[in-house]
């Protein structure tokens, strides 16, 4: 067996982490979208580090939730049977990794980081979160670089596809949690490998986009369905 999940914003929303479309709320008056992009950093810099500063400063108040738990209690039993398992997620908090999963692939990079626009040096960061304050690189050889949230915003390509383009070829078994299949490349996922012959799950909420793309749909809270689900996935 060779499992690969992806989680999205749902696997957080019991941890208390807002996901981004079923808020249906603005932020100061804004879709978030619209703060995730090069575009605004251009525009209007002062708003966008506010943006991910309070999401920044919200990582110390949340905690993993039972479905994180169950995702990295999974990934050691299957390790046990000699299954293979990758976790790519969507998510930038770093819930996963607190819960005990080994490695999750953060497609779409991660808010504990901050990258230098001028270097390009990276830094883990959960400290300097004042939504006031910008920070400066000081990198050796570079100076006072800025620095910005090493997270994919929309229009940028996605973290480490090729180490994902792998764990799709070999997947026998998908599982997608919590994401609304409304951002490719990753909505894009649960086709792919269906047409190579996998097993296709989904687990949210509410139907998602790419509903077509899955063998099944588990509805629900997946704090709720996941430890149970993932029991049932490895038999
Ligand atoms: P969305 O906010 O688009 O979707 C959240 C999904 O989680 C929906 O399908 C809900 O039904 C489901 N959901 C909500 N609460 C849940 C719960 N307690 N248990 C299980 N499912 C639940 O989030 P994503 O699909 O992750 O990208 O969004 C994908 C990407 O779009 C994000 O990574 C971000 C965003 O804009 C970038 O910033 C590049």
């Amino acid at each position: 067996m060779q499992v690969v999940v992806l989680t999205g914003a749902g696997v957080s929303a019991d941890s208390g982490v807002a996901t981004f479309r079923d808020a249906g709320g603005l932020w100061e008056g804004h879709r978030p979208e619209d703060v995730a992009t090069p575009e605004a950093w251009a525009a209007d810099p002062a708003l966008v580090w506010r943006f991910y500063q309070a999401r920044r400063a919200a990582l110390a108040v949340v905690e993993p939730n039972a479905a994180h738990l169950a995702l990295a209690a999974f990934e050691r039993r299957a390790a046990a049977r000699g299954h293979g398992f990758t976790l790519i997620t969507q998510n930038v908090d770093d819930l996963h990794a607190r819960a005990g999963s080994s490695a999750p692939i953060h497609m779409h990079g991660e808010l504990a980081r901050l990258r230098c626009e001028r270097c390009g040096a990276v830094r883990r960061d959960t400290t300097s979160v004042d939504p006031e304050r910008f920070v400066t690189c000081g990198a050796p050889g570079c100076g006072a670089g800025a620095l910005r949230p090493d997270v994919v915003w929309f229009g940028e390509v996605p973290y480490r596809l090729d180490e994902i383009a792998r764990a799709l070829a070999d997947c026998t078994h998908f599982l997608a949690v919590g994401t609304s299949g409304a951002v490719y490349p990753a909505a894009g996922f649960l086709a792919e490998v269906r047409r190579r012959g996998a097993r296709t799950w989904i687990q949210a909420l509410e139907p998602p986009d790419n509903l077509d793309a899955s063998d099944r749909f588990v509805p629900g809270r997946a704090a709720e369905i996941l430890p149970e689900l993932l029991d049932e996935l490895c038999r």
